[in-house]
């Protein structure tokens, strides 16, 4: 939640290149204070899997307290996961994320394609039943075998999905399968999630969390893997994997360092076609991805210069 409103450009532009997104629970206001102040460029206030049903009214007043209280702008983003559409909850969470004006809401098991044009009608049904609701930015969870399926459909992104994200947990659990966290099975989703996101012109996705809570080791692996493929961020389950997240989804001195020199020479008047830079031969698509490099260090400016090399 922050001063501007909600559907401002610069929160669209902040929520496309942040890097760690933490959940919360909705029922513990007190870490909701304490996320808040964690370091990362977003919190998840959930309403979802880490919430058992019957609290599940207590934690939308978490939330539409938010929207009584006076936002700062260097507050990170904030969205609610509410119960998936076709669920009992999904009316009562979304009206609770309304009325608390956070940034976006994160929907789970989400499935491109009919039920999301499906999911975007009820959405956009909710708001008009509720005076000054504008357009819910989405981040669409991908956690299913229909989910993942789905990513393949042409039509089926409502303009209201900003970013896809992986959920490996449900994922698995949907497969009838344990939890690999460098399996078959995440390499089919994460590569599936990285082309969707290309093809429909979405920032790059973010990753799964990393459920072993203090090991770094494994983390830091992790969310050096993720990079590799093609993620820009991560969902964080607990404060302590923050920092190693968003180091690790920035771009590496090496490659910025790597994108100035390419540029330099690509953007010199006297250069011509393909071009050598030290060792390497230069086209348009190396010096296309150097561009990418250096917005991305750019764009990440707006969450903060803290922690921008
Ligand atoms: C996250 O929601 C997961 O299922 O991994
Ligand atoms: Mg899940």
């Amino acid at each position: 939640m922050t001063t501007v409103s909600s559907r401002d450009p610069e929160i669209e532009q902040r929520s496309s290149v942040a890097r760690s997104f933490l959940f919360v629970p909705g029922d513990r206001p007190d870490r909701v204070g304490k996320a808040l102040g964690s370091g990362a460029d977003a919190i998840i206030i959930d309403l979802e899997d880490a919430v058992r049903p019957e609290v599940r009214p207590y934690a939308r007043s978490v939330i539409r307290e938010l929207g009584e209280q006076p936002g700062v702008p260097s507050q990170p983003l904030i969205f609610a996961r509410v119960n998936p559409f076709g669920s009992t909850d999904f009316a009562e969470d979304v009206e609770a994320a309304i009325d608390g004006r956070v940034d976006g809401i994160v929907m789970p098991k989400f499935v491109p394609g009919q039920a999301a044009t499906e999911m975007d009608a009820a959405l956009s049904a909710i708001e008009s039943s509720r005076a000054g609701s504008d357009r819910m930015p989405v981040i669409g969870l991908v956690e299913s075998a229909a989910g993942l399926l789905g990513l393949s459909a042409p039509t089926g992104f409502p303009s209201r999905v900003k970013r896809l994200a992986f959920g490996a947990a449900d994922f698995y659990a949907d497969l009838r399968i344990s939890y690999h966290p460098s399996g078959i099975h995440t390499d089919l989703a994460m590569a599936a999630l990285v082309v969707a996101s290309a093809a429909q012109g979405l920032p790059a996705p973010l990753d799964s969390p990393h459920f072993s809570i203090g090991d770094d080791v494994g983390l830091e692996a992790a969310v050096g893997r993720a990079r590799d493929r093609g993620f820009g961020g991560g969902l964080c389950i607990h404060p302590n994997q923050i920092a190693l997240v968003n180091a690790g989804f920035a771009a590496s001195e090496d490659e910025r360092a790597w994108a100035v020199k390419v540029l330099a020479a690509w953007d010199d008047p006297s250069s011509a076609g393909a071009i050598r830079v030290g060792d390497e031969l230069i086209d348009e698509a190396m010096a296309r991805r150097a561009r990418q490099i250096i917005v991305q260090v750019e764009s990440l400016r707006v969450l903060g210069e803290k922690d921008v090399t």
